[in-house]
Protein backbone atom coordinates (compact mmCIF):
# COMPACT_ATOMS: atom_id res chain seq x y z
CA UNK A 1 0.00 0.00 0.00
CA UNK A 2 0.88 3.42 -0.98
CA UNK A 3 1.86 4.92 2.42
CA UNK A 4 1.54 9.10 2.88
CA UNK A 5 4.52 10.86 3.05
CA UNK A 6 4.73 13.07 6.25
CA UNK A 7 3.63 16.80 4.94
CA UNK A 8 6.75 18.62 6.96
CA UNK A 9 8.91 16.57 3.47
CA UNK A 10 6.69 18.24 1.23
CA UNK A 11 7.59 21.66 2.79
CA UNK A 12 11.25 21.48 3.37
CA UNK A 13 11.13 19.82 -0.02
CA UNK A 14 13.37 22.73 -1.79
CA UNK A 15 10.82 23.40 -5.07
CA UNK A 16 10.36 25.76 -7.58
CA UNK A 17 6.96 27.38 -8.92
CA UNK A 18 7.00 27.70 -13.14
CA UNK A 19 2.94 28.74 -12.98
CA UNK A 20 1.77 31.41 -10.86
CA UNK A 21 0.07 34.65 -12.14
CA UNK A 22 1.08 37.83 -9.79
CA UNK A 23 -2.28 39.37 -9.49
CA UNK A 24 -3.58 35.50 -8.34
CA UNK A 25 -1.82 36.25 -5.26
CA UNK A 26 -4.44 39.04 -4.55
CA UNK A 27 -5.94 37.26 -1.88
CA UNK A 28 -8.81 38.76 -0.31
CA UNK A 29 -7.23 40.47 2.88
CA UNK A 30 -5.28 42.64 0.62
CA UNK A 31 -8.01 43.45 -1.99
CA UNK A 32 -10.41 45.02 0.81
CA UNK A 33 -7.09 47.05 1.98
CA UNK A 34 -6.01 48.49 -1.28
CA UNK A 35 -9.69 49.28 -1.90
CA UNK A 36 -9.33 51.70 1.70
CA UNK A 37 -6.37 52.69 0.21
CA UNK A 38 -7.96 54.27 -2.94
CA UNK A 39 -11.30 54.82 -1.56
CA UNK A 40 -12.65 52.90 -4.21
CA UNK A 41 -16.46 52.37 -4.84
CA UNK A 42 -17.84 50.36 -7.09
CA UNK A 43 -16.57 46.77 -8.21
CA UNK A 44 -13.69 46.78 -6.01
CA UNK A 45 -15.03 48.72 -2.67
CA UNK A 46 -15.03 46.47 0.42
CA UNK A 47 -17.82 44.33 0.70
CA UNK A 48 -18.79 44.39 -2.95
CA UNK A 49 -17.74 40.65 -3.38
CA UNK A 50 -14.75 41.44 -4.97
CA UNK A 51 -11.90 40.67 -2.62
CA UNK A 52 -14.35 38.74 0.30
CA UNK A 53 -16.96 36.65 -1.56
CA UNK A 54 -14.66 34.08 -3.74
CA UNK A 55 -16.59 31.20 -4.68
CA UNK A 56 -15.27 27.41 -3.61
CA UNK A 57 -15.56 26.52 -7.51
CA UNK A 58 -15.81 28.72 -10.43
CA UNK A 59 -17.66 27.68 -13.50
CA UNK A 60 -14.73 27.28 -15.75
CA UNK A 61 -11.88 28.99 -16.99
CA UNK A 62 -14.34 32.50 -18.04
CA UNK A 63 -16.26 32.75 -14.66
CA UNK A 64 -13.56 32.95 -12.72
CA UNK A 65 -11.58 35.38 -15.13
CA UNK A 66 -14.30 37.96 -14.70
CA UNK A 67 -13.48 37.63 -10.75
CA UNK A 68 -9.88 37.54 -11.19
CA UNK A 69 -9.69 41.05 -13.21
CA UNK A 70 -12.64 42.86 -11.35
CA UNK A 71 -10.34 41.95 -8.13
CA UNK A 72 -7.12 44.12 -9.55
CA UNK A 73 -9.30 47.17 -9.08
CA UNK A 74 -7.00 47.95 -6.51
CA UNK A 75 -3.49 47.75 -7.67
CA UNK A 76 -3.15 51.02 -9.04
CA UNK A 77 0.34 52.55 -7.53
CA UNK A 78 4.25 50.77 -7.65
CA UNK A 79 3.72 50.54 -3.81
CA UNK A 80 0.81 48.25 -4.39
CA UNK A 81 2.46 45.83 -6.56
CA UNK A 82 5.47 45.75 -4.25
CA UNK A 83 3.47 44.53 -1.62
CA UNK A 84 1.72 41.85 -3.69
CA UNK A 85 4.65 40.35 -4.90
CA UNK A 86 6.60 41.02 -1.45
CA UNK A 87 3.41 38.83 0.20
CA UNK A 88 3.68 36.59 -2.24
CA UNK A 89 7.51 35.88 -2.41
CA UNK A 90 7.27 35.27 1.67
CA UNK A 91 4.34 32.79 1.55
CA UNK A 92 6.32 30.91 -1.15
CA UNK A 93 9.11 31.12 1.21
CA UNK A 94 7.40 29.47 3.84
CA UNK A 95 5.92 26.77 1.61
CA UNK A 96 9.42 26.00 0.85
CA UNK A 97 9.70 27.77 -2.92
CA UNK A 98 13.50 28.47 -3.42
CA UNK A 99 12.90 29.70 -7.23
CA UNK A 100 10.01 31.00 -8.89
CA UNK A 101 9.24 32.22 -12.52
CA UNK A 102 6.34 34.58 -11.93
CA UNK A 103 3.65 35.95 -14.41
CA UNK A 104 2.08 39.25 -14.71
CA UNK A 105 -0.30 40.67 -17.03
CA UNK A 106 0.75 44.31 -17.57
CA UNK A 107 -2.23 44.61 -20.13
CA UNK A 108 -5.09 44.24 -17.14
CA UNK A 109 -2.94 47.23 -15.39
CA UNK A 110 -2.40 49.70 -18.60
CA UNK A 111 -6.27 49.38 -19.39
CA UNK A 112 -6.45 51.13 -15.97
CA UNK A 113 -4.47 53.63 -16.64
CA UNK A 114 -1.35 52.03 -14.41
CA UNK A 115 2.20 52.67 -16.72
CA UNK A 116 4.03 49.97 -17.03
CA UNK A 117 6.99 51.66 -14.88
CA UNK A 118 4.93 51.36 -11.77
CA UNK A 119 4.39 48.02 -12.17
CA UNK A 120 7.60 46.09 -12.93
CA UNK A 121 9.50 48.64 -10.30
CA UNK A 122 7.33 47.69 -7.89
CA UNK A 123 7.35 43.88 -8.62
CA UNK A 124 11.11 43.97 -8.87
CA UNK A 125 11.91 46.04 -5.79
CA UNK A 126 10.07 42.89 -3.60
CA UNK A 127 12.11 40.32 -5.83
CA UNK A 128 15.21 41.89 -4.86
CA UNK A 129 14.44 42.72 -1.18
CA UNK A 130 13.75 38.68 -0.82
CA UNK A 131 16.52 37.59 -2.49
CA UNK A 132 18.70 39.03 -0.69
CA UNK A 133 17.00 38.31 2.74
CA UNK A 134 17.52 34.58 1.84
CA UNK A 135 15.11 33.84 -0.99
CA UNK A 136 13.69 32.99 -2.61
CA UNK A 137 15.00 33.87 -5.99
CA UNK A 138 12.28 35.00 -8.60
CA UNK A 139 11.95 35.31 -12.29
CA UNK A 140 9.64 37.54 -14.20
CA UNK A 141 7.24 35.98 -17.21
CA UNK A 142 5.43 38.92 -18.81
CA UNK A 143 2.08 37.53 -20.22
CA UNK A 144 0.04 38.53 -22.98
CA UNK A 145 -4.06 38.89 -23.10
CA UNK A 146 -5.16 35.88 -25.76
CA UNK A 147 -8.52 37.61 -25.73
CA UNK A 148 -6.93 40.99 -26.86
CA UNK A 149 -6.23 41.85 -30.25
CA UNK A 150 -2.33 40.68 -31.42
CA UNK A 151 -1.44 44.17 -32.29
CA UNK A 152 -1.94 45.42 -28.44
CA UNK A 153 0.74 42.68 -27.35
CA UNK A 154 3.33 44.05 -30.38
CA UNK A 155 2.56 47.68 -28.31
CA UNK A 156 2.82 46.25 -24.80
CA UNK A 157 6.16 43.86 -26.24
CA UNK A 158 7.73 47.46 -27.36
CA UNK A 159 7.10 48.93 -23.96
CA UNK A 160 8.28 46.29 -22.31
CA UNK A 161 12.17 46.63 -24.32
CA UNK A 162 13.46 49.32 -21.63
CA UNK A 163 12.91 46.50 -19.06
CA UNK A 164 14.39 44.09 -20.82
CA UNK A 165 16.96 42.84 -18.03
CA UNK A 166 14.17 42.25 -15.84
CA UNK A 167 11.86 39.93 -17.82
CA UNK A 168 13.04 36.56 -18.73
CA UNK A 169 10.34 35.61 -20.70
CA UNK A 170 6.78 36.28 -22.46
CA UNK A 171 3.67 33.95 -21.76
CA UNK A 172 0.46 33.91 -23.12
CA UNK A 173 -3.05 33.63 -20.66
CA UNK A 174 -6.66 34.92 -20.34
CA UNK A 175 -9.48 33.16 -22.03
CA UNK A 176 -8.76 30.83 -24.47
CA UNK A 177 -11.65 29.89 -26.53
CA UNK A 178 -11.47 31.51 -30.13
CA UNK A 179 -7.85 32.69 -29.43
CA UNK A 180 -5.58 29.98 -30.44
CA UNK A 181 -1.81 30.16 -30.87
CA UNK A 182 -1.13 31.05 -34.27
CA UNK A 183 -3.04 34.80 -33.46
CA UNK A 184 -0.01 35.66 -31.51
CA UNK A 185 2.92 33.78 -33.48
CA UNK A 186 4.08 36.71 -35.21
CA UNK A 187 4.48 39.11 -31.59
CA UNK A 188 6.24 35.86 -30.26
CA UNK A 189 8.87 35.33 -32.74
CA UNK A 190 9.49 39.31 -32.36
CA UNK A 191 9.89 37.96 -28.60
CA UNK A 192 12.18 35.60 -29.29
CA UNK A 193 14.61 37.85 -31.73
CA UNK A 194 14.54 39.92 -28.69
CA UNK A 195 15.59 37.13 -26.52
CA UNK A 196 12.94 36.20 -24.72
CA UNK A 197 11.90 32.72 -23.62
CA UNK A 198 8.69 31.99 -24.62
CA UNK A 199 5.69 29.68 -23.10
CA UNK A 200 2.03 29.70 -23.63
CA UNK A 201 -1.24 28.82 -21.70
CA UNK A 202 -3.01 25.35 -23.12
CA UNK A 203 -5.50 25.42 -20.47
CA UNK A 204 -7.78 21.97 -19.45
CA UNK A 205 -10.74 20.94 -21.13
CA UNK A 206 -10.68 24.23 -23.91
CA UNK A 207 -12.73 23.25 -27.22
CA UNK A 208 -9.70 23.32 -29.89
CA UNK A 209 -7.17 21.80 -26.72
CA UNK A 210 -4.92 19.35 -28.98
CA UNK A 211 -4.63 21.95 -32.67
CA UNK A 212 -3.63 24.45 -29.30
CA UNK A 213 -0.60 22.02 -28.49
CA UNK A 214 0.33 21.35 -31.83
CA UNK A 215 0.29 25.06 -32.75
CA UNK A 216 2.59 25.48 -29.51
CA UNK A 217 5.12 23.13 -31.15
CA UNK A 218 5.08 23.53 -34.96
CA UNK A 219 3.70 27.13 -35.30
CA UNK A 220 5.18 29.01 -32.00
CA UNK A 221 8.10 26.99 -31.18
CA UNK A 222 7.48 27.44 -27.40
CA UNK A 223 9.97 26.76 -24.85
CA UNK A 224 7.29 24.97 -22.10
CA UNK A 225 3.76 24.62 -22.30
CA UNK A 226 1.19 25.92 -19.07
CA UNK A 227 -1.19 23.42 -17.88
CA UNK A 228 -1.36 21.00 -21.15
CA UNK A 229 -2.43 18.18 -19.65
CA UNK A 230 -4.88 17.45 -22.56
CA UNK A 231 -2.03 16.12 -24.39
CA UNK A 232 -2.65 12.84 -22.92
CA UNK A 233 -4.70 12.18 -25.33
CA UNK A 234 -2.69 12.08 -28.62
CA UNK A 235 0.44 9.63 -28.57
CA UNK A 236 1.90 10.98 -31.03
CA UNK A 237 2.12 14.82 -29.15
CA UNK A 238 2.71 13.03 -25.96
CA UNK A 239 6.22 11.80 -27.96
CA UNK A 240 7.12 15.11 -29.26
CA UNK A 241 6.41 16.79 -26.01
CA UNK A 242 8.75 13.81 -24.39
CA UNK A 243 11.55 14.31 -27.09
CA UNK A 244 12.04 17.86 -26.50
CA UNK A 245 11.64 17.19 -22.82
CA UNK A 246 9.25 20.17 -22.69
CA UNK A 247 8.24 21.81 -19.14
CA UNK A 248 4.70 21.24 -18.40
CA UNK A 249 3.57 23.49 -15.83
CA UNK A 250 0.26 21.54 -14.45
CA UNK A 251 -2.11 23.03 -11.62
CA UNK A 252 -4.11 20.52 -9.41
CA UNK A 253 -5.68 22.90 -7.16
CA UNK A 254 -6.99 25.34 -9.99
CA UNK A 255 -7.95 22.26 -12.18
CA UNK A 256 -10.06 21.48 -9.06
CA UNK A 257 -11.89 24.95 -8.37
CA UNK A 258 -12.07 25.25 -12.54
CA UNK A 259 -13.10 21.82 -13.67
CA UNK A 260 -14.16 19.94 -10.51
CA UNK A 261 -11.50 17.41 -10.65
CA UNK A 262 -7.70 17.69 -9.54
CA UNK A 263 -6.52 15.69 -12.75
CA UNK A 264 -4.22 13.62 -10.39
CA UNK A 265 -4.46 10.41 -12.18
CA UNK A 266 -3.10 12.26 -15.04
CA UNK A 267 -0.14 13.52 -13.56
CA UNK A 268 0.27 9.83 -12.98
CA UNK A 269 0.16 9.16 -16.46
CA UNK A 270 2.27 11.85 -17.45
CA UNK A 271 5.10 10.76 -14.90
CA UNK A 272 4.48 7.22 -16.65
CA UNK A 273 4.92 8.59 -19.55
CA UNK A 274 8.20 10.30 -19.08
CA UNK A 275 6.57 14.11 -19.58
CA UNK A 276 8.74 16.54 -17.92
CA UNK A 277 5.39 17.46 -15.78
CA UNK A 278 5.50 20.09 -12.94
CA UNK A 279 3.77 20.97 -9.49
CA UNK A 280 2.12 24.65 -9.52
CA UNK A 281 0.12 26.81 -8.03
CA UNK A 282 -1.40 29.59 -10.89
CA UNK A 283 -3.94 31.51 -9.00
CA UNK A 284 -3.14 30.63 -5.20
CA UNK A 285 -5.55 33.50 -3.85
CA UNK A 286 -8.50 31.90 -5.87
CA UNK A 287 -7.87 28.15 -5.70
CA UNK A 288 -6.92 27.20 -2.11
CA UNK A 289 -3.47 26.91 -1.79
CA UNK A 290 0.38 27.47 -2.72
CA UNK A 291 2.84 25.09 -4.12
CA UNK A 292 2.91 22.76 -0.91
CA UNK A 293 -0.53 22.64 -0.47
CA UNK A 294 -0.99 21.56 -4.27
CA UNK A 295 2.12 18.91 -4.02
CA UNK A 296 -0.13 17.56 -0.53
CA UNK A 297 -3.53 17.49 -2.93
CA UNK A 298 -1.70 15.87 -5.91
CA UNK A 299 -0.36 13.42 -3.15
CA UNK A 300 -3.60 12.54 -1.77
CA UNK A 301 -5.31 12.31 -4.83
CA UNK A 302 -2.94 9.90 -6.69
CA UNK A 303 -1.30 8.47 -4.01
CA UNK A 304 2.40 9.62 -4.68
CA UNK A 305 5.52 7.64 -3.40
CA UNK A 306 8.10 10.19 -1.53
CA UNK A 307 9.98 8.96 -4.72
CA UNK A 308 7.96 10.76 -6.98
CA UNK A 309 7.15 13.58 -5.12
CA UNK A 310 11.02 14.14 -5.40
CA UNK A 311 11.20 13.66 -9.20
CA UNK A 312 8.32 16.61 -9.65
CA UNK A 313 10.60 18.79 -7.41
CA UNK A 314 13.38 17.94 -9.93
CA UNK A 315 11.18 18.05 -13.12
CA UNK A 316 10.05 21.61 -12.06
CA UNK A 317 13.94 22.58 -12.01
CA UNK A 318 15.51 20.73 -14.89
CA UNK A 319 12.12 23.18 -16.56
CA UNK A 320 12.98 26.13 -14.91
CA UNK A 321 14.57 28.52 -17.18
CA UNK A 322 18.08 28.70 -15.31
CA UNK A 323 21.97 28.72 -15.97
CA UNK A 324 23.31 25.43 -15.65
CA UNK A 325 25.02 25.32 -12.30
CA UNK A 326 22.33 27.53 -10.50
CA UNK A 327 19.96 24.25 -11.77
CA UNK A 328 22.46 21.73 -10.93
CA UNK A 329 22.56 23.32 -7.42
CA UNK A 330 19.16 23.07 -6.63
CA UNK A 331 18.90 20.36 -7.97
CA UNK A 332 21.78 18.86 -5.65
CA UNK A 333 19.56 20.42 -2.62
CA UNK A 334 16.52 18.49 -3.72
CA UNK A 335 18.77 15.04 -3.69
CA UNK A 336 19.91 16.02 -0.43
CA UNK A 337 16.72 16.62 0.69
CA UNK A 338 15.28 13.51 -0.85
CA UNK A 339 18.29 11.57 1.20
CA UNK A 340 17.78 12.77 4.31
CA UNK A 341 20.45 15.03 4.56
CA UNK A 342 19.23 18.45 3.85
CA UNK A 343 21.73 21.24 2.48
CA UNK A 344 21.77 24.40 0.93
CA UNK A 345 23.88 23.80 -1.86
CA UNK A 346 22.28 26.93 -3.65
CA UNK A 347 22.99 30.59 -3.17
CA UNK A 348 20.23 33.46 -3.42
N1 LIG B 1 -5.44 30.41 -17.57
C1 LIG B 1 -5.62 31.47 -18.36
N2 LIG B 1 -5.53 32.70 -17.91
C2 LIG B 1 -5.20 32.91 -16.63
C3 LIG B 1 -5.01 31.88 -15.78
C4 LIG B 1 -5.10 30.54 -16.27
O1 LIG B 1 -4.89 29.54 -15.58
N3 LIG B 1 -4.75 32.42 -14.57
C5 LIG B 1 -4.76 33.76 -14.71
N4 LIG B 1 -5.04 34.07 -15.96
ZN1 LIG C 1 -2.26 30.17 -15.43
Amino acid sequence: MRSAPPSDFVTALPKCELHVHLEGTLEASMAEMLAERHRLTGPGAKGAGVGGARPEAFDGLADFLARYYAAMAGLLTEEDFYELTAAYLATARRQGVVYAEMFFDPQAHLARGVPFPSVVRGIRRAQEEARSAGGPASQLIMCFLRDEPAEDAHAVLEQSLAFKDWILGVGLDSDERGNPPAKFAEVFERARAAGYRLTMHCDPRQEASLDHLWQCLDLVGVERIDHGVECLADGRLVEELERRRLGLTVCPLSNQRLYGDLMGGAVREMLERNLLVTVNSDDPAYFGGYVADNYRALQEDAGLTRAELVRLARNGFEAAWLPPARRAAYLQAVDAHAAGAPSRAYRT
